[in-house]
């Protein structure tokens, strides 16, 4: 498979495993690397404890790389941490510069001196907003991206704010940029895939399948659920900062219950358990405190399998 995903990365598939925050590790990531695809490491991948302070996350995620360099010797990326007052992007990004990471996943800010940090050091860009607009794809290829995420609100984690479903977010952002597009949302076998580049996407980006990967570190209750479940099991709710997704635990009935009596969002995202809601549910498994957040494209998803098979099913047509 060549094209201009493949050439820009430097990888053999057009296949990007999502950051998904802590439950990803360098075991997944290099197996994905390894694979032939582009694995990436999430903020706090990797850990066995939630970082007290922005610098415990960076050493940590420093030490995370260093152990995917061990594991392969082919690209992989890593997620810019920048932190709501912009005043941590530049030691994150010098700290992937010192470890030779060859591609950065910029999410949602679109600052010209980030931008142009990293096209100085010859690391490419991979630019997501949490929710693509035409305007903010436009902005993002004007200052250097080399490549956009277009996320549909089939996404797991937090749902883009505009309820714009894949099929139509990844041809509208194709015909608003030149640069190649990659699809997100929803996707969860190889149908996926075609109907992504069908739509003009040049490769996919996948979260909630690799949460099913044998090398995640999510709890193994938590792979069986997404494998045993639909997406007519899913509840959709509000909180910060817009809509949210979970299978039911224990917890989440009653916050879709919260949310039908239109309490406000940030009670919604107190009752949620806040930022401790995903460690909680799906790192240790305690459904009464916290969510299992996935995308839509669960009813495809059969089976809890090593990275490197979820690659090559996917990418079945370009072996
Ligand atoms: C449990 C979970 C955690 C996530 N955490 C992050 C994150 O830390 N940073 C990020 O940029 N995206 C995060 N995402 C979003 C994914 O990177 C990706 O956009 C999404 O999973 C794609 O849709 P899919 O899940 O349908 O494949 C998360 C998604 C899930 C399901």
């Amino acid at each position: 498979m060549n094209n201009r995903v493949t050439n820009i990365l430097n990888i053999r598939y057009p296949l990007i495993q999502a950051p998904l925050y802590f439950l990803t590790n360098a075991e997944l990531v290099a197996a994905v690397s390894n694979a032939g695809g582009l694995g990436t490491l999430g903020p706090h991948a990797g850990q066995e404890s939630q970082p007290g302070s922005r610098f415990v996350a960076l050493d940590r995620m420093r030490k995370e790389i260093r152990k995917v360099k061990k594991l392969t010797n082919k690209p992989f990326a890593a997620t810019l941490i920048n932190g709501p007052d912009m005043s941590f992007w530049r030691p994150t990004a010098e700290m992937l510069v010192e470890e030779g990471v060859e591609v950065v996943l910029i999410n949602e800010v679109l600052d010209a001196e980030i931008f142009e940090f990293f096209k100085s050091h010859g690391i490419k860009t991979l630019y997501r907003a949490l929710t693509p607009t035409i305007a903010n794809s436009k902005e993002a290829e004007k200052l250097g991206a080399d490549i956009i995420v277009a996320t549909g609100f089939d996404e797991g984690g937090t749902v883009p704010s505009r309820v714009i479903g894949t099929f139509s977010i990844v041809p509208m952002i194709v015909d608003s940029v030149n640069v190649p597009v990659i699809a997100a949302g929803g996707i969860g076998d190889v149908r996926g895939v075609r109907a992504a580049m069908a739509l003009g996407a040049e490769g996919v980006y996948a979260g909630t399948l690799f949460l099913t990967a044998l090398e995640n570190p999510a709890a193994e209750k938590v792979k069986r659920l997404i494998v045993d479940s639909t997406a007519e099991d899913l509840l959709l709710f509000r909180t910060l900062p817009a809509y949210y997704r979970s299978l039911p635990t224990d917890l989440s009935p009653k916050l879709a219950e919260l949310d039908a009596q239109n309490t406000d969002r940030e009670t919604m995202f107190k009752a949620m358990n806040g930022y401790h809601s995903l460690w909680q549910a799906m790192r240790l498994g305690n459904f009464d405190r916290g969510v299992v957040s996935t995308g839509t494209g669960i009813s495809v998803i059969k089976s809890i399998r090593p990275a490197a098979e979820i690659v090559s099913d996917l990418m079945q047509d370009f072996l």
